[in-house]
């Protein structure tokens, strides 16, 4: 998969980062996950903000027993995961995380949600990720992906719109937004 060179937010000043900023932007690898990245993701999850997981997952909810193990242990059939990973061997990290999965086989509508370490938000790879996520579901044969985020979560929005996705309102839900592109030209 592509290798982005990409910097990690050297302003990221909160208590958990100081300190955690590489002596030099090291290089960001984007690659399907497999089961042996459990024990990368649950760190990965971990170590995100308490907002950045709850624009995740829509809620301030906890994961759920097995929850991390399904992520990881995908069905290739109507499933893709990419995780962006960066440092080498005993360094290495995961930094980003997108997933897709089939809601509507026969509409060919695949549901998609992503989230990037609080560090390196704001830097690219959320675009780099979700493009790669695209390009990865339209080969895979989806006709369309959709997700959802909370309205308020203008990071997500902003990312949508820059990948060319429609943003409306989810029916019945005010706090919610539908965002969706369609793959087939
Ligand atoms: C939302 C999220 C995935 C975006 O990824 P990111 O790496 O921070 O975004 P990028 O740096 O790639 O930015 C993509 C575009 O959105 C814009 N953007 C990013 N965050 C923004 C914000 N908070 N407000 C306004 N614009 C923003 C960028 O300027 C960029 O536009 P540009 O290419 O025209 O400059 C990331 O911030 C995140 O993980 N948030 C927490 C979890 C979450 O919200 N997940 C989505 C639920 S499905």
């Amino acid at each position: 998969m592509m290798l982005h060179e990409l910097s990690p937010a050297a302003d990221a000043m909160s208590p958990a980062h100081v300190g955690e900023a590489p002596a030099a932007p090291p290089a960001v690898r984007i690659r399907p996950i497999n089961p042996a990245d459990v024990e990368l993701e649950r760190r990965f999850v971990e170590g995100l903000s308490a907002r950045s997981r709850y624009l995740r997952l829509l809620s301030g909810r906890q994961l759920l027993p097995g929850e991390l193990e399904r992520w990881a242990n995908i069905d290739p059939a109507r499933e893709i995961a990419l995780v962006a990973l960066t440092g080498d061997g005993a360094d290495e990290q995961e930094v980003g995380f997108a997933q897709c999965v089939v809601e509507d086989a026969a509409a060919g509508r695949w549901d998609f949600a992503i989230v990037i370490a609080d560090r390196w938000q704001g830097h690219g790879l959320g675009r780099r990720l979700l493009a790669e996520l695209v390009d990865a579901a339209r080969a895979a044969g989806a006709a369309t992906l959709s997700g959802i985020t909370l309205a308020e979560n203008r990071g997500m929005v902003a990312l949508a719109r820059r990948l060319g996705f429609a943003v409306r309102r989810e029916d019945g839900d005010a706090t919610l937004l539908r965002l969706e592109t369609s793959l087939r030209s």
